[in-house]
């Protein structure tokens, strides 16, 4: 398959390797098509892995994947390109975390509303699937790295568009339990799991932990 990953940071460095490694072709994008890290990325990942532009790599995926960050989000999806995303599938592992006063962060979204809804508010014919986000990426793409059972979540309007998020992440990155929390109102309670992420890594003193639901 072809997938865009829109993100040159660590998440979409892991995002695109993991895809890579499973047989798909992967274009990362970014907002120039000269970017270091995409070029050294794209090398490292062999024959199928390449990068370009936002706009190309939203062009060239059948799925496409939000690694951006969060604050820059709607702004790089603009760069994207609205008729590039029509129809596709948009995994969103974004979070909505503004560093900008410093340590830690605070959600520049939250409460009443989401960064996810306001993607899929500003593209309505894209079909937003929030997930991933409320774990570190070394956990995203292999979730054995933590023992024992754990949970992640799924949450958007689309239920066709849930499923595949949900084969993806089942199938392809090998998770056991997918929790869909319904529609794309869900985005705000993933998303405003952050705070309490950033606290316990300070605590835990590493990124790799997860929740795990108990009845
Ligand atoms: N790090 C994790 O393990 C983790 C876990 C869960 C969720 N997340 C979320 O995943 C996303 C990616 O995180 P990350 O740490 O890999 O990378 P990041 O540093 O948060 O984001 C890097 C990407 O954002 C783009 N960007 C930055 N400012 C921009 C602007 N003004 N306009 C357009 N694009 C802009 C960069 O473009 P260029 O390529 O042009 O530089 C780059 O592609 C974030 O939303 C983060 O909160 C991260």
């Amino acid at each position: 398959m072809k997938i865009g990953v829109l993100g040159t940071g660590m998440v979409g460095h892991a995002i695109g390797a993991k895809l890579i490694q499973l047989g798909h072709e992967v274009k990362m994008g970014s907002r120039t098509a000269t970017n270091e890290k995409a070029a050294g990325w794209a090398k490292a990942n062999g024959a199928n892995a390449s990068h370009g532009t936002f706009t190309d790599a939203a062009a060239f995926g059948e799925i496409v994947f939000n690694c951006t960050h969060g604050v820059a989000s709607l702004e790089a999806l603009k760069q994207a390109g609205a008729q590039n995303l029509k129809g596709k599938i948009l995994i969103d592992i974004s979070d909505p975390l503004d560093f900008s006063k410093g340590m830690p962060p605070s959600l520049s979204v939250c409460n009443t509303d989401s960064l996810g809804e306001q993607i899929q508010k500003a593209f309505p014919d894209m079909k937003v699937v929030k997930t991933l986000n409320t774990v570190n990426c070394n956990v995203m793409v292999n979730p054995s790295l933590l023992s024992g059972d754990h949970d992640i979540f799924v949450a958007g309007n689309d239920a066709g568009a849930k499923a595949k998020a949900t084969e993806i992440l089942k199938s392809w990155f090998g998770w056991k339990s997918v929790i869909d929390l319904g529609d794309i109102t869900g985005a705000r309670a993933l998303e405003m799991w952050l705070p309490l992420w950033v606290r316990l890594m300070g605590v835990m003193k590493t990124p790799n932990f997860n929740l795990k639901i108990v009845k």
